[in-house]
């Protein structure tokens, strides 16, 4: 289906990095190594390759990965790209940072395998940044799954991040550009935290 969906001549969630990231990219110590889930076509892990970090992301789309790529060459970034689905991803590795945006494929009861794993996959003292959707953008219809039961509250957060040091989390509303597949009036949740132990 995300083939399907990536096979297009444009950028499906655009070129330019996530509002979000942007936002919180300070926060990330120079010259981390960082681990992109579920990047997609790219546009995260370059931005975050271009600031000087050390990129590692995967995705479950050959198509994504391909446009990928060609998104990295033509800005003369380096990010190891990888193949694959969180369901056969070596969590084992740990990275100074985990950035995860827009990650909503997943139902509640893969989604809190991937929530265990991402935790995993944070060294002590690294960051995740996680980022996505609250249960009204179903409603606003302007980007995301149409099933309310994939999307973020700041509770389910909190719960299932408990052992994070909190830095932000936060619903709001905002108008986001970032491609036509996340276009308009949405509602987002944002969750930044250190992992202390
Ligand atoms: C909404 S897109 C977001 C892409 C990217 N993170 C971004 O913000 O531009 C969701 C991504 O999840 C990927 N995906 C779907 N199921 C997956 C799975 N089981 N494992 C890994 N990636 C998956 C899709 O290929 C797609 O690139």
């Amino acid at each position: 289906m995300w083939d399907q969906r990536y096979d297009r001549p444009d950028y499906l969630f655009g070129t330019k990095p996530a509002d979000f990231l942007v936002r919180q990219a300070d926060r990330i110590p120079s010259s981390s190594n960082i681990l992109c889930v579920a990047d997609g076509e790219g546009r995260n892990s370059v931005y975050l390759a271009e600031l000087g970090h050390r990129v590692t992301a995967f995705d479950a789309s050959q198509v994504a990965i391909a446009k990928a790529h060609n998104l990295a060459q033509s800005k003369n970034a380096s990010v190891q790209f990888k193949l694959s689905g969180v369901e056969d991803w070596d969590w084992s590795i740990q990275y100074d940072a985990v950035v995860a945006i827009f990650i909503q494929f997943a139902p509640p009861k893969l989604r809190q395998e991937i929530f265990a794993n991402v935790m995993q996959a944070v060294r002590p003292g690294g960051l995740l940044l996680l980022h996505g959707y609250a249960p009204r953008q179903v409603d606003y219809g302007t980007g995301g799954p149409a099933q309310a039961e994939h999307m973020y509250t700041v509770d389910l957060l909190a719960q299932s991040f408990a052992e994070l040091e909190l830095l932000r989390l936060e619903d709001y509303d905002a108008e986001i550009d970032e491609g036509p597949g996340h276009s308009g009036l949405s509602g987002l949740v944002d969750l930044v935290g250190r992992k202390t132990i």
